[in-house]
């Protein structure tokens, strides 16, 4: 069983990433608007990763005989003026999420709930690799500026993402 503060945090984290699921495939949309097919790849990977982390967080609501309850997903935004400020924006999402991971893990924590502390321990260690990823692709893109050549070395390398 799980207590409902717990359940209700929980709920609130599946919506947050089913959201970043939902701006990713945005994103991804845009890429492939600009023709950058390998931007496109790995935003749509990234979109589906996000419904997975949701996904793990449902699993775990139904094996404490919790609730899963699902609330609306805002909309996200539809226009991006470059790959640059995309994955600027991806990164303070990473960081954002980041620190909505570690609230629920202090929520846990104050629950005594020991449980759902161990499966969050996973997301913590993911999201060290969600930030890490997203800033790098950002600050290479900084270095990449105007640059076409640039811009289309670092397509063929996101699209070649597993
Ligand atoms: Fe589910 Fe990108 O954090």
């Amino acid at each position: 069983m799980i207590s409902k503060k717990m359940q209700d945090a929980i709920n609130e984290q599946i919506n947050a990433e089913l959201f970043s699921s939902y701006l990713y495939l945005s994103m991804s949309a845009q890429a492939e608007d600009w023709n950058l097919p390998g931007f496109a790849v790995w935003l749509k990977k990234q979109s589906e990763e996000e419904t997975e982390h949701a996904e793990k967080l449902y699993e775990h609501l139904i094996d404490r005989s919790g609730r899963v309850l699902l609330k609306a997903i805002a909309a996200p935004a539809t226009e991006w003026k470059s790959p640059v400020e995309m994955f600027e924006e991806v990164y303070a999402h990473e960081q954002k999420v980041t620190s909505l991971i570690h609230k629920l893990l202090a929520t846990a924590r104050s629950e005594n709930d020991y449980a759902a502390e161990v499966m969050l321990h996973w997301f913590v260690e993911e999201q060290v690799e969600e930030e890490a990823n997203s800033s790098e692709i950002a600050e290479r893109l900084k270095m990449i500026k105007d640059s076409p050549n640039g811009l289309m070395m670092m397509d063929r390398a996101l699209g070649a993402r597993e």
